[in-house]
């Protein structure tokens, strides 16, 4: 039989399922996935229900339902007073993960290099690769996870097309700060790059911080690509609804890809979710805070048993540093922990590809049930 296509050559399961299978093989408590171990709100659920009841079940306008369109569009002028036009600068795509692929396709030509700041969300650099790019990486350096000016500076080429940025992020939990992310832009204006906002964490800000989007940096609207989802914020991951928010020509190429990847999105989900984003106002200060109780929870637990780290201001995440209690390598050390203490977690090395930096980490995963957590903290005590 003849070889499969080269572009997908060197990938392999994501470690994510790897993780999963093995937590499951060891009746391992599971910290390593990105989701709740619980259910989204029971209002929104009865919401899609009533979508589907109402009909909206047929395909889509290909480019999202007017009415997502227009209440995505909304909270971006209620929460950060950025204006997109729902007809012409929304699209909305299956998950962020879709979002991320589009963006990639549409600007990336064979041999064009994209920057990404590792540790990264691990579908950038393989959304690159298909799209024939290369990626070009720039260590966010431990344990702070910031940036060296001079190196992100020193990876730009003439070929450099674009750069992603994660804010809040995955796996560090870190928040950018409006210092950081304003020299992160200057390089993109001063070398004519776009840049790719993934804000999938928006709403996971923690102690009072106010997540601030990069199109909103002062010369940035026009080059910024924003893309977000509602699986993150409502707690409802399965339901794969994203967008993009881009200038007309960015949207209009981004709309091309999707249009032949897979054309429309779920209807009633779409109608569903533009009712729940109506709701932010009174629905964030309650999700926040129960986000914020499990970190605090958590992140306690861990200090007690000796790991040394700063809280993280946002996302569901924590990168834990493990040199204090082995000589392992984050892989090794996740097996074990896995195979003696039944808990499981990720290995970050698999988000680096230049630094070795993640090999004294584990990413935990806090967006679980309270007995969760507290059956983990159990059984890490032998540590
Ligand atoms: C940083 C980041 N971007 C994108 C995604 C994908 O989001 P979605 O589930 O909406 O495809 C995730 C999911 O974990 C993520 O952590």
């Amino acid at each position: 039989m003849k070889d499969t296509a080269l572009r997908i050559a060197g990938f392999k399961d994501s470690i994510f399922g790897v993780i999963s299978r093995l937590a499951r093989e060891n009746n391992a408590v599971n910290l390593g996935q990105g989701f709740p171990d619980f259910d989204g709100p029971d209002w929104l659920k009865d919401i899609a229900y009533k979508k589907m009841q109402e009909g909206h079940n047929q395909y889509a306008p290909f480019s999202g339902t007017p009415y997502l369109r227009q209440e995505v569009s909304n909270y971006y002028k209620k929460f950060y007073g950025l204006n997109y036009n729902p007809e012409s600068e929304i699209t909305i795509t299956v998950g962020a993960t879709e979002a991320i692929y589009l963006v990639i396709n549409a600007l990336i030509n064979p041999g064009d290099e994209v920057i990404v700041l590792e540790p990264f969300y691990d579908s950038y650099v393989a959304s690159i690769k298909m799209a024939g790019g290369i990626p070009v990486p720039v260590t966010m350096h431990a344990p702070d996870f910031t940036i060296d000016q001079k190196e992100l500076e020193a990876a730009v080429s003439p070929r450099t097309k674009l750069l992603i940025l994660n804010n809040p992020h995955n796996p560090t939990g870190k928040v950018w700060t409006k210092e950081e992310l304003t020299a992160v832009s200057l390089v993109a204006i001063k070398n004519d790059l776009y840049l790719l906002s993934d804000e999938v964490y928006e709403f996971l800000v923690f102690d009072g911080l106010k997540h601030l989007p990069t199109a909103a940096l002062e010369g940035m609207m026009e080059r910024t690509i924003t893309i977000s989802s509602a699986g993150k914020t409502f707690g409802l991951t399965g339901w794969k609804i994203g967008w993009i928010c881009a200038n007309q020509k960015i949207s209009n190429a981004c709309r091309l890809v999707h249009q032949y990847v897979t054309f429309a999105v779920s209807t009633p989900m779409q109608e569903a979710v533009a009712e729940g984003l109506k709701q932010l106002p009174s629905y964030l200060p309650g999700f926040v805070t129960l986000y914020k109780n499990k970190r605090d929870y958590f992140y306690q637990e861990l200090r007690s048993l000796g790991f040394e780290f700063s809280i993280p201001k946002g996302t569901y995440f924590m990168m834990v540093p493990i040199s204090k209690h082995t000589n392992l390598n984050d892989v090794d050390y996740s097996m074990k922990l896995i195979q003696e203490n039944k808990v499981a977690t990720v290995p970050p090395s698999a988000f680096y590809l230049k630094s070795t930096e993640g090999e004294k980490y584990l990413r935990f995963c806090f967006a679980k049930k309270d007995e969760t957590l507290k059956q983990a903290a159990i059984n890490l005590n032998s540590l």
